[in-house]
Parts: structure tokens; C-alpha cells; sequence
């Protein structure tokens, strides 16, 4: 799948993204334990491991308490930890084989899943939290808005928002990934069985993100980690609704 159509203009990169995670989703965690082709080595790993344990704690001190959403929850390896402190989750994801690993992992009556394309969806309510990991470099950048008022419509007005992300570090994705240019917004995706998609990956700068959320009416903090990973957290600037 190349992401083109026959005139080589990039096509939605929505539908395909969703049968990328589709096909991926019981290979998916391989990533984030640093199996199979994302084993790095042992000093890699390690540092992987090391940075998550920075984020973690980091969303701890958080503290995503009462009503919490969760976007694009995946196999739940951030559902897991929400679910800990979250009087109530719910979890969303457009792909039912994602739904259901977490469902078996997670396995709590306090999490609610629902299956929905976030391009589509709109919350029936608001929370206290909302939480994303991963979720926003696979946001194309036209739509980089859309997701951010769909963030404020699901917080109630203290609400707050934490998040997690990929930096731009060759080393983090598989062996057999070509890692684009910075600036590139759509990559190519293998899985073990060497089919391929196209898919949207942005990755965001520290400071370039914290002044497009404050332009947006957001009052965020966003960090990094050494090597790895970004993530931030916030909550509306007061005047915005
Ligand atoms: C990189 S994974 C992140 C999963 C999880 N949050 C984590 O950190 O492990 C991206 C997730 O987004 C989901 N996804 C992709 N496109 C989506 C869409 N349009 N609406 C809702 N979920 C989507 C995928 O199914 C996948 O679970």
C-alpha cells in the first residue's frame, strides 16, 4: 500500500492507519517490551526501560483521578495504569482487536471500551482527565486542531490533560524502519510478516508543541526524556472555554 492514489496525491491516511493497528495490534507490544525487531540490545533497552519508568512516574504524580478518558488506549499498556487511580475510564480505539487485548489485560468492571475513529467521535460527556499515549504523531497535521478541540470538549473546565509521545530518535522504532526526515509526516510501516502501510508519524518539538498548545488556549508543560520519549500535561488557560 503505497498511501498514494493513481495521480500520486496522498490519499486519507485515516482508513489506512486503522488497518495498519488493525493487523499490528497482536504484535503491537513487541514495540514497547523491545522484542523481536525492536530489541536494541541490552544498554538500549535498558535506557527504553529507564525513560518509560520517567514517564511513569511522571504520570503518577499526575494523578489521572475520578472521570478519566483514555484516547486511542491500544492494548492498554497506559489503560493498566489509569485504571489504578481512575474512579472511572473509558477507553477509546477504532480497532475492536486493539479493544480486546486490552479488555483481557486490563480486566476491570471500572473501565468502559468504546470502539470509535476518533476523527468521528465526539465525547457524551466531561472528564476530569483525559489521556492520550502515542496517539498525537499519528494525528495528520491538518487535523492537529480537530484532536485538540476534541480534547477541550471532553474536560470539564479544571480539567487537565497528560500525554506521551515519541521523540524523534532513530533507535526507538523496529530494525527494518526507515527513519524519514524530521519534518516527514507519513512513513512506511512493516509488520513481522513484511506487509507494509503508510501511516502518519509527526514528531513533535518540546518548545515548537508548547507554543502551538498556547496558541490553541492551552496552559501545557511539555517535557522529554534523554533519548526517547515527549510527553506534557495541562489544562485550559483561564478564559477558554
Ligand atoms: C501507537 S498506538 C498507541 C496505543 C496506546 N495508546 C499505547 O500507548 O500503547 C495508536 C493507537 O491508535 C489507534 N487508532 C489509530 N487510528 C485511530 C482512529 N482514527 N481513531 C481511534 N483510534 C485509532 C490504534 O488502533 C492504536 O491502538
Amino acid at each position: 500500500m503505497s498511501g498514494r492514489d493513481h495521480r500520486g496525491r496522498e490519499v486519507d491516511p485515516i482508513p489506512e492507519q486503522i488497518a495498519y493497528y488493525r493487523a499490528r495490534a497482536r504484535e503491537y507490544d513487541e514495540w514497547f517490551l523491545r522484542r523481536g525487531r525492536y530489541d536494541r540490545g541490552a544498554e538500549a533497552n535498558r535506557r527504553w526501560f529507564d525513560e518509560v519508568e520517567i514517564v511513569r512516574e511522571a504520570l503518577d504524580a499526575f494523578r489521572p483521578a475520578g472521570d478519566v478518558l483514555e484516547l486511542a488506549c491500544g492494548t492498554g499498556i497506559w489503560t493498566e495504569r489509569l485504571a489504578r487511580t481512575a474512579e472511572r475510564l473509558t477507553a477509546v480505539d477504532a480497532v475492536e482487536e486493539m479493544l480486546s487485548l486490552n479488555r483481557d489485560r486490563v480486566g476491570s468492571p471500572r473501565v468502559d471500551y468504546v470502539q470509535a475513529d476518533l476523527f468521528a467521535w465526539r465525547p457524551d460527556r466531561r472528564y476530569d482527565a483525559v489521556f492520550f499515549g502515542f496517539w498525537l504523531s499519528h494525528v495528520p497535521p491538518e487535523r492537529f486542531e480537530e484532536i485538540w478541540s476534541l480534547v477541550a470538549a471532553a474536560l470539564k473546565p479544571e480539567g487537565r490533560f497528560f500525554f506521551v509521545d515519541s521523540r524523534y530518535t532513530p533507535d526507538s522504532t523496529a530494525i527494518d524502519h526507515r527513519l524519514e526526515g524530521s519534518e516527514a509526516t507519513r512513513v512506511t510501516r512493516r509488520l513481522n510478516d513484511g506487509r507494509e502501510f503508510r501511516i502518519v508519524k509527526v514528531f513533535h518539538e518540546r518548545e515548537r508543541l508548547a507554543r502551538r498548545l498556547a496558541d490553541l488556549g492551552w496552559r501545557a508543560r511539555v517535557e522529554e526524556t534523554p533519548r526517547f520519549f515527549l510527553y506534557g500535561s495541562g489544562e485550559r488557560s483561564s478564559g477558554t472555554a
